[in-house]
């Protein structure tokens, strides 16, 4: 079972997941951090610029990238991955990667998941979860051992993203994103989610059964998982008693409590 820590607001979330990514920096200055982009891990990129920590070694590799955007492009997630994270926290641009950014998408796969080996493996990685169920862009029917390849995007989730495009028609129709495989090799996920509308998503992956159906349920198979969401994306979780009880007395012991 996941750590799941119910707060009131996504700001109290942020310095939550912040301290946890301090903590990790403290013990390893130059620690691999999975990057999640859209509008969830915000709170917590603006908690931990506030603590103006030197943040210089830390290494970074994004969940995914669209496919098709031109270079630059303000939302492909180079961009906002540099606009969001690389810039307010001081990060060095040339250790923060994104799936495709040097090479063909053809190959986007086998060099995202070499250099993630290279670098040792991601220590801390940061998710958000899709409307779908997705995480990272691993819609539903992704294989549970799915590594970083290229996916097309449900037609839901390009209109949940349509927000940051001028029309719903500008989103692109693929994209290269680590796989359920990938990410379940990461020491250690934290995956955030508020609002009502995450609500289904969240009780799917924390308490659903695991299945391709509901990616966000590969999380069930991985020893260290914190869930941190706001009551309103908590209110589907059959256990939510449980986990206020078990964080309200936790015990921090090395490893979770997965
Ligand atoms: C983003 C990503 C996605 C988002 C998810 C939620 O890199 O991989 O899984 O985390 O679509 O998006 P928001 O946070 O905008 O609701």
């Amino acid at each position: 079972m996941a750590e799941v820590v119910i707060v009131e607001t996504a700001d109290a979330a942020g310095e939550i997941v912040a301290d946890e990514i301090q903590r990790l920096l403290e013990a390893k200055p130059d620690a691999v951090l999975g990057l999640a982009t859209g509008s969830t891990p915000l709170t917590t990129w603006k908690a931990l610029a506030r603590r103006a920590l030197d943040l210089s070694a830390v290494r970074g590799f994004a969940l995914d990238e669209y496919v098709g955007l031109e270079p630059g492009h303000p939302e492909s997630y180079r961009s906002v991955i540099t606009r969001e994270v690389v810039v307010p926290l001081g990060l060095n641009p040339d250790l923060v990667r994104v799936p495709a950014d040097r090479g063909p998408v053809e190959t986007a796969g086998e060099d995202y998941e070499r250099a993630i080996l290279e670098a040792g493996g991601v220590d801390l990685q940061i998710l958000g979860i899709g409307s779908t169920g997705h995480i990272g862009f691993n819609e539903p029917g992704s294989s549970l051992a799915s590594l970083t390849r290229v996916k097309t995007l449900t037609e839901r989730t390009r209109l949940d993203n349509a927000r940051y495009f001028s029309s719903p028609e500008e989103v692109p129709m693929h994209c290269v994103t680590q796989g359920l495989g990938t990410i379940l090799r990461a020491g250690h996920l934290v995956l955030l989610a508020f609002g009502e509308g995450k609500a289904e998503a969240i009780a799917g992956a924390v308490e659903g059964p695991v299945t391709a159906s509901l990616p966000g349920s590969a999380i069930q198979l991985h020893p260290r998982v914190t869930v941190v969401v706001d009551e309103a994306a908590a209110s589907s979780l059959r256990f939510a008693d449980y986990y206020r009880h078990a964080w309200n007395n936790r015990l921090r012991v090395s490893g979770g409590q997965a």
